[in-house]
């Protein structure tokens, strides 16, 4: 544990140190936030409305040791939010064909159990998050829920000397399971999609060996290695919903990924996860 002091999240005001570095750099644009820069060795981020439910999450992250996570340093003269860079590289949109390194997915599902780990205990208190999932519901609605990240996308993930070694944007994180976060990454990661979906250069790539090594490399139990592709269908219904509500009440990046197909994207990695249930929990258990 650490015991460094801190003021409470929304009491805290980034002030930079004399002469630390102020080299200004625009970073590549994810689907949602506009205007995230790098500034010396800090993010600037937009404030948003979760930031400071973030903050306190990974407030409890660096206490518990964890150290694949930005820290919130707290807000700057404008206003942004201010975390810690984490040095290395992130896949661009289309993710390049380094991403599709087996040595990186499998350190992926292990910074994520880490990940998991470090964040037992922790309970939102002061500033809630936002709810993701229609209806919104309570936040202990499972005893099985954990706060966790929910978006480990390849463009989420800062990779150093070819492995995964820290998560960034923490916007959608919040209460749900390790098993539904871990089976979301392992979807990004393999990723999990209709053939039609496949990303450029990503076509010889068999998502059936990957989920295994995914699967072997998180620790997933035989139990829930048989509840993948039911889990997978249930959280394309639900990503459905979230993003054509998302898209209809925030706009913006929402509802540009909506007007792309985001949304047909989704119902087809249904239909194959529908289609290739039976092979894909083979592929798991065999
Ligand atoms: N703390 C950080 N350290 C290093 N790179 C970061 C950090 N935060 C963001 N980035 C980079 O900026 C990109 C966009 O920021 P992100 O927070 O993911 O915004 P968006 O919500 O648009 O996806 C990321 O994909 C990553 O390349
Ligand atoms: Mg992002």
């Amino acid at each position: 544990m650490s015991t460094r002091y801190r003021p409470p999240a929304e009491a805290r005001v980034y002030v930079p140190a004399p002469g630390e570095a102020s080299d200004v750099e625009l970073m590549p644009a994810g689907d949602v936030t506009e205007g995230v820069v790098r500034v010396g060795g800090t993010i600037r981020r937009p404030h948003q409305p979760q930031s400071l439910a973030v903050a306190g999450y990974l407030d409890w992250l660096e206490d518990a040791g964890f150290d694949g996570a930005p820290r919130y340093l707290g807000r700057d003269v404008e206003g942004r939010d201010v975390l810690t860079f984490l040095p290395g590289q992130c896949a661009g949109p289309v993710p390049e064909a380094w991403v599709q390194s087996e040595e990186l997915l499998a350190s992926v599902a292990r910074l994520l159990r880490r990940l998991h780990t470090a964040s037992a205990g922790f309970l939102p208190d002061t500033h809630a998050f936002p709810p993701r999932y229609i209806p919104p519901r309570a936040v202990r609605q499972d005893p099985a829920e954990l706060v966790c990240h929910l978006d480990v996308t390849p463009q989420n993930v800062v990779v150093r000397d070819g492995l995964a070694a820290g998560l960034v944007d923490f916007d959608l994180a919040g209460p749900s399971t390790a098993l539904r976060d871990s089976y979301n990454t392992a979807m990004h990661w393999t990723p999990l999609r209709d053939p039609a979906d496949v990303w450029p250069g990503w076509e010889g790539v068999d998502p059936f060996r990957r989920l295994r090594i995914f699967a072997d490399a998180y620790g997933w139990d035989q139990d829930e290695r048989r509840r993948v592709p039911g889990l997978g269908i249930e959280a394309a219904a639900l990503s459905y919903e979230r993003m054509r509500h998302n898209a209809a009440t925030l706009g913006g990046g929402w509802a540009r990924m909506w007007d792309d197909g985001v949304g047909e994207l989704i119902l087809r990695r249904r239909g194959w996860l529908e289609a290739n249930a039976e092979q894909l929990v083979a592929a798991l258990t065999e």
